[in-house]
C-alpha cells in the first residue's frame, strides 16, 4: 500500500511543496492587507510571535499525524485511535478538515481567477488588445466563471499526476519563480519615490495597537490560514514524507519560509502603496486607514502600474503572475486532501477522483459566483474563521490527549535519533497538550 501511494522524492521536494501550500494569497495579499489595517509593524510583531509559538506547534502535530499514519487524514487519525469512540472522533476531525479544504478551494479559486485575469489584462495591453484587456478586468459573471474554471483546470491537471510528478515537480518549478519575481519586484519598487515612506509605515510599530484584542485574533487567524492548518493538507503532505527525514527541522524550515515570504510581501505591497500615493493615487480610505483588501490589489496597484507607462505594464504582469503562481501551489494542496481520501478509502483511480472532486468544488464556486456579494464572504468565514481553528485545535487534542507519549516519541525519532534530548521534546508535547488547545479556543471564542 505505502509504496503505491507516492512519496516526496527528496527533502527539497517536500519543503517546496509544503512551502508552496503555505505561501499563497494569504501571504502576498492577506498579510499586507492585515498589516495595513492593523497598525503596521505592531501586527507584524504579534504575527511573528503567534506563528512560531502557536501555529508552528500545531503544524508539527498535523505533520506528525500524517507521517505516522502514511495515509489520508481520516485513516491516519484512525490509526492513532484504539477505542471505537476515538475512531468516530477521528473520522469527524479528518473529514471535517477535508471539507474545510474543499470549501476554501471553492472561493480561493475565484480570487485566483481574478489574479489570472489581471495578468492577462497586462499581457493583452502589451499587444495592444485593448478590448480584451478591458473585458478581462470587467468584473462580469462571465469573466469570473471563465477564469475560475481555467484556474480549476490547472489545479486538476497537476493533482491528476500525483505526488512526485504533479505536486513535487510543479512546486519545485513554481516556488523559485515566485521567490525570484518577488525579490525583483521589491528591488524595483524600492528605487521609486515614496517607497521610503512606505517602509517607515510598515516597520514602525504603533505600540498602542498591541493592546487591541482584535489584532491578536486577526494575527492568529492569519497565521493559521497561512500555514494551511485545520484543513487536512499538512496531514496529507506529512504522509508523503519519508521516515528517514527529520520532521522537526522540516517543519521549522517550512514555517520560516512561510513567515519570511509574508514579511517580504509586506516589503513589496506597503511601499508600493506609498509609491502610488507619490504619483497622486488615493491610498487612504475615508476613515484614514490604508486602503486594503480588493481595493488595494485591484484598484490602487493597477492604477500605479498604469501611471508607470510601458514599464508599469511589465511590472503589473510580473505582479499578477506572482499572485497566480502563489495561488496555484496552494490550491493543489487543497485538492490533494479530498482526492487522497477518495482514492484511498473508496478505491477510485486517482485521475477519476481528481476530476470528479474538482468538478464538485467547481460547482460550489459557480454558486458563489452567482451570489458573489454574500456567497464569498459566507464560505470564507465558515471555512477559515470557524473550520480551520476548530479542526486545528482538535488535531492538537488528538496528539496531546489521545495518542501516547511513547508513540509520539517513536515517530519523531525516525530521522531524528537525538530528539529525546532536544529542547523541542522538552517543550512541544506539553505545549500541544495544554497551551495550543486552550490558546486556540480562547482566541476563537474572542473572535465570535
Ligand atoms: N496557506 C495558503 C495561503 O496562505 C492558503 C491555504 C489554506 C492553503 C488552507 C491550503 C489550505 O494562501
Amino acid at each position: 500500500m505505502a509504496s503505491s501511494r507516492g512519496e516526496f522524492s527528496s527533502r527539497l521536494g517536500f519543503i517546496m511543496a509544503a512551502a508552496g501550500s503555505a505561501v499563497g494569497l494569504g501571504n502576498i495579499w492577506g498579510f499586507p492587507t492585515q498589516t495595513a489595517s492593523n497598525g503596521g509593524a505592531a501586527f507584524v510583531l504579534v504575527y511573528l510571535v503567534l506563528a512560531f509559538c502557536l501555529a508552528y506547534p500545531a503544524f508539527m502535530a498535523e505533520l506528525l499525524i500524517g507521517r505516522y499514519g502514511q495515509a489520508n487524514a481520516v485513516t491516519s487519525l484512525q490509526k492513532m485511535s484504539s477505542r471505537s469512540w476515538q475512531k468516530h472522533f477521528a473520522f469527524l476531525v479528518g473529514f471535517g478538515g477535508i471539507i474545510c479544504a474543499a470549501l476554501i478551494l471553492s472561493f480561493y479559486g475565484i480570487i485566483a481567477g481574478w489574479m489570472m485575469s489581471y495578468a492577462i489584462e497586462s499581457a493583452a495591453s502589451l499587444f495592444g488588445l485593448n478590448s480584451v484587456a478591458e473585458w478581462v478586468i470587467g468584473n462580469s459573471v462571465e469573466r469570473n466563471l471563465l477564469f475560475t474554471i481555467a484556474f480549476m483546470v490547472l489545479t486538476v491537471f497537476i493533482i491528476r499526476k500525483g505526488v512526485e510528478d504533479g505536486i513535487e515537480k510543479w512546486s519545485k518549478r513554481l516556488m523559485p519563480m515566485l521567490i525570484g519575481l518577488l525579490v525583483l519586484l521589491i528591488i524595483y519598487v524600492m528605487t521609486l519615490d515614496g517607497a521610503a515612506e512606505g517602509l517607515n509605515a510598515y516597520l514602525n510599530p504603533d505600540i498602542e495597537r498591541l493592546k487591541d484584542p482584535s489584532l491578536i485574533v486577526s494575527a492568529l487567524g492569519q497565521a493559521f490560514f497561512s500555514l494551511s492548518l485545520g484543513t487536512s493538507v499538512m496531514v496529507i503532505y506529512g504522509s508523503y514524507i519519508a521516515k528517514k527525514e527529520n520532521l522537526v527541522s522540516l517543519g521549522a524550515q517550512v514555517t520560516l519560509i512561510d513567515v519570511s515570504i509574508a514579511f517580504l510581501a509586506g516589503l513589496l505591497i506597503i511601499p508600493a502603496m506609498y509609491v502610488a500615493q507619490a504619483q497622486g493615487v488615493a491610498i487612504f480610505a475615508e476613515d484614514g486607514s490604508l486602503i486594503s483588501g480588493p481595493g488595494m490589489v485591484f484598484d490602487v496597484l493597477p492604477k500605479l502600474f498604469e501611471d508607470m507607462g510601458m514599464i508599469g505594464t511589465f511590472v503589473g504582469l510580473a505582479f499578477f503572475i506572482l499572485m497566480s503562481i502563489a495561488a496555484l501551489t496552494s490550491s493543489i494542496s487543497m485538492l490533494e486532501g479530498p482526492v487522497s481520501y477518495t482514492v484511498e478509502r473508496h478505491n477510485v483511480p486517482r485521475a477519476k477522483a481528481t476530476t470528479l472532486i474538482g468538478f464538485v468544488i467547481l460547482c460550489i464556486s459557480v454558486a458563489i459566483v452567482a451570489n458573489i456579494e454574500t456567497g464569498l464572504d459566507f464560505v470564507a468565514t465558515l471555512s477559515t474563521q470557524y473550520g480551520q481553528p476548530i479542526i486545528a485545535m482538535l488535531c492538537c487534542i488528538f496528539v496531546g490527549w489521545i495518542w501516547h507519549r511513547s508513540s509520539i516519541l517513536k515517530e519523531l525519532k525516525q530521522g531524528n535519533d537525538s530528539v529525546e534530548h532536544s529542547l523541542f521534546w522538552k517543550i512541544w508535547p506539553w505545549y500541544t497538550k495544554f497551551i495550543c488547545p486552550v490558546a486556540i479556543a480562547a482566541v476563537f471564542i474572542n473572535s465570535l
